[in-house]
């Protein structure tokens, strides 16, 4: 099932990503806490992440995209700021590989997982109340999209921790020095 994927591909050796994957286990692990400390996990459960009403699966379109955002926006200022402190013998911060990276991931994550979601969530949540109609015409459907939205969310950001982003730019094509 993981196909070429083994433990040896986890990069222990890099602190900037072994950082980032710990910030991240921390954050899910507080947010995990709290909803347990207040026992929302029924009402969670049965309210918001099974439900097939259009308009709840609006909003949690909304606050996917409001998160993907924040990821989009962290790539943009690290991109920023590598053009503002590389100068002249300075490379800055962020390797060329890297900047790539994340130049890539800025664009199709802005792309895919912000403006296409803001969209489809309005969408989900205007049109039937527009027409006048109680739901949209396959609303198991509709939820089993969204959830298929999240797992590809979810898989693309795995790359900050395993992998690549993508194979673009200097990985695709290193300098002929490099081959
Ligand atoms: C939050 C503020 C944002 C900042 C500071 C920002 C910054 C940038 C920068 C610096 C680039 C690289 C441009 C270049 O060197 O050619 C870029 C590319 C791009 N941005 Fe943004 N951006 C922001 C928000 C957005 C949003 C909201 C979207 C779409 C919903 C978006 C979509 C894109 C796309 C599609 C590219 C091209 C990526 C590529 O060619 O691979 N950006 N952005």
């Amino acid at each position: 099932m993981l196909g070429k994927l083994t433990l040896a591909d986890i990069p222990y050796d890099n602190p900037i990503v072994m950082s980032a994957v710990g910030f991240m286990v921390l954050f899910g692990l507080i947010i995990f806490a709290l909803i347990t400390r207040y026992g929302k996990w029924t009402y969670l459960w049965k309210e918001w992440l099974t439900s097939v009403d259009h308009k709840k699966i609006g909003v949690m379109y909304f606050l996917v995209a409001l998160v993907m955002l924040l990821r989009g926006f962290s790539d943009a200022i690290m991109m920023r700021s590598q053009q503002a402190v590389a100068l002249g013998a300075n490379q800055g911060y962020l390797p060329p590989e890297h900047y790539d990276q994340i130049f890539t991931a800025h664009g199709v994550i802005m792309i895919f997982f912000v403006a296409m979601p803001f969209v489809i969530g309005l969408i989900n949540i205007v049109v039937p109340l527009q027409i006048g109609a109680r739901d949209v015409a396959f609303p198991y459907l509709n939820s089993v999209s969204f959830w298929l939205f999240v797992v590809g969310v979810i898989l693309v950001n795995l790359s900050l921790a395993v992998g690549d982003f993508a194979k673009t730019g200097w990985l695709a094509y290193p300098p002929l020095s490099e081959m």
